[in-house]
């Protein structure tokens, strides 16, 4: 048994996650959570809403609340959204955590302590109307290659040109739209990466025979163009106040509290009464702490760069990444998600239409691991329809449904294993193993197809041993054949349940069983398990595992949904 700490990247509590937010850091993360789970590890799961920054202020300012209120509302929002898609999280909490406060004070201190923060004046954009220094980004005006109107002060979106704000023709304030705009000096704090520099060039060198190459070959690029210091205060009121004499009136910048969040997030699951549980152990001095985190690719320089830097700064013992795994984009119709032009699906509206576990097989089955996919309803729904409905659901509802009526609502007596059985058993451990290797490699995609293929032999399986057709000649074959079925249907429940949570528990209760009756998955025998339902054992045939999406609501959700726009 090992100690693995898993996290996902902290998604912006500004924003409504989409379908290629789920897939791209949230689900597989989960998905890997629960297998190691059940793998009998002991697995520490953390995410949380990433909540500072002016996108907040300005999104509170736009509803008319408090940046706090503005805060608590959206946290609530993408928890409820997290619970429906069936996230695990040992603990979903907030950046915003007076937890992560202390954390990130002590983790600054330290830094400064050792020499690695630098003092600079620069100058900067302030509104006066605002009364505040503007973010590069929240200036905005018309760009001075393409003429685009709406560009902003960090890149025009038009032509992807990036920019510095006083390159804008008639830039403006994006908040309030003021023009009243001025160039004053302030000064802020610096991380000397330059300084760190060597020290992490070796460290990110030694992950190179255990990162995944997309990661490693990203970390290697910022470190081959040479580090530059980085800002990390920033002139606004919604932040952590720089806890150093001369700074008060200045917040950390939102990238350097957002990871350390990580660290605040599981102080904060520590603190749950009345458990009070040591975060230290998974992240001080956790020499058998093995750490995994999920992100996007985007996110990659963050967390393989700048955040091991900021740990390496300090001089004590962090748990550091030991694998990180980055996910390329999820395209919606082979264009953008955007909410504003109602285009594409959202998380929350996602579990309105169907089940969780169909948008989690469908995602997980087609996850942008070594290049970008697209989602589209047509794939969607044939993959529901062809492998859900069509491959596991079929069988399931076959193979119930005959034993009912050809014997009875118990797991028939009589017959024994044959040839046939066991040539099923060894075909199925060898796909089993694979399945589980996929897993524990993060090959989602690959996993997935092992998958289908074990429930794709239960169908084949079945097909050729004909038992309603032995029964006539033999019921005591037929009643060994239709035992080994319902046996795969356990087995299937067990396989799925960290892809398909609920589907999986529908499928363990139609034998009186739940997902705390479950083997752990290590050295899984299909030869102990295909005999576990024994003879008598009660079974009901219930509802269908799946519904059946028809041509007619797929053309409804296109329109819904603005695949033609
Ligand atoms: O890219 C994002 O969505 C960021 N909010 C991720 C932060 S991950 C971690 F550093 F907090
Ligand atoms: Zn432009």
């Amino acid at each position: 048994m090992a100690k693995i700490l898993i996290t996902s990247a902290l998604p912006y509590i500004n924003g409504v996650p989409h379908l290629g937010h789920m897939v791209g850091c949230l689900l597989p993360s989960d998905v890997y959570a629960r297998f190691m789970r059940m793998m009998g590890h002991e697995v520490l799961y953390i995410a949380g809403t990433d909540e500072h920054g002016t996108t907040s202020e300005v999104g509170a300012l736009k509803e008319g609340m408090s940046v706090e209120e503005y805060c608590d509302k959206y946290h609530a929002q993408h928890k409820a959204t997290y619970d429906a898609f069936e996230l695990s999280f040992d603990c979903f909490g907030r950046t915003s955590s007076s937890q992560n406060k202390e954390i990130t004070y002590h983790i600054f201190s330290k830094l400064d302590e050792n020499g690695y923060i630098e003092e600079k004046t620069i100058k900067q954009v302030y509104s006066v109307d605002d009364k505040q220094f503007l973010a590069d980004r929240y200036i905005t005006g018309t760009c001075p290659y393409c003429g685009y109107d709406k560009a902003r002060g960090d890149q025009c979106e038009n032509c992807t040109k990036v920019l510095e704000p006083t390159q804008l023709i008639n830039p403006r304030s994006t908040i309030s739209g003021s023009t009243h705009l001025e160039i004053r000096e302030t000064k802020h704090l610096f991380l000397n990466l330059p300084k760190i520099e060597k020290r992490l060039a070796e460290w990110v060198k030694s992950k190179e025979p255990f990162w995944p190459d997309v990661a490693y070959s990203i970390a290697q690029k910022w470190l081959k163009e040479g580090l530059q210091e980085r800002c990390i205060t920033r002139d606004l009121k919604w932040g952590f106040p720089v806890n150093k004499a001369g700074y008060e009136d200045k917040v950390f910048y939102v990238w350097f509290d957002a990871p350390i969040g990580y660290i605040g997030i599981t102080k904060q699951w520590a603190d749950e009464k009345p458990l009070e549980r040591d975060w230290k152990k998974w992240w001080l001095d956790a020499q058998d702490v093995r750490y995994v985190e999920f992100m996007g690719k985007d996110n990659v320089p963050f967390h393989s760069i700048m955040f091991p830097a900021t740990l390496l700064g300090t001089g004590e013992n962090w748990t550091f990444v030991d694998y990180l795994k980055g996910m390329s984009y999820l395209t919606f119709e082979g264009g953008k998600f955007s909410k504003s032009e109602h285009r594409g699906v959202f998380a929350d509206k996602a579990v309105e239409e169907f089940p969780a576990d169909y948008w989690r097989y469908w995602l997980m089955a087609n996850a942008p691991e070594s290049s970008d996919a697209s989602f589209t309803f047509d794939g969607f729904v044939s993959t529901v329809n062809k492998d859900l409905n069509g491959v596991l659901g079929n069988f399931a509802s076959r193979v119930l449904k005959m034993t009912a009526s050809k014997f009875s609502s118990e797991v028939p007596v009589g017959g024994a294993l044959e040839t046939q059985e066991n040539e099923l058993i060894d075909a199925l451990q060898i796909k089993i193993n694979n399945y589980f290797k996929y897993l524990e490699e993060m090959e989602f995609r690959k996993a997935l197809s092992e998958l289908r293929a074990i429930w794709v032999d239960g169908n084949n399986y079945i097909s050729a041993a004909e038992p309603w057709v032995v029964i006539k000649e033999n019921p005591e074959r037929a009643a060994a054949i239709l035992r080994v079925c319902l046996n795969l249907i356990r087995i299937y429940a067990i396989l799925s349940y960290p892809i398909m949570p609920k589907i999986s528990e529908n499928m363990l209760a139609k034998f009186g069983l739940t997902s705390q009756d479950m083997p752990s998955l290590q050295n899984f025998n299909v030869r102990r398990e295909i005999e576990f339902l024994k003879p008598t054992h009660k079974f009901e045939v219930g509802e269908a595992l799946f519904e059946r999406i028809t041509p007619e609501k797929c053309e409804e959700l296109k329109e819904k949904y603005g695949s033609h726009k």
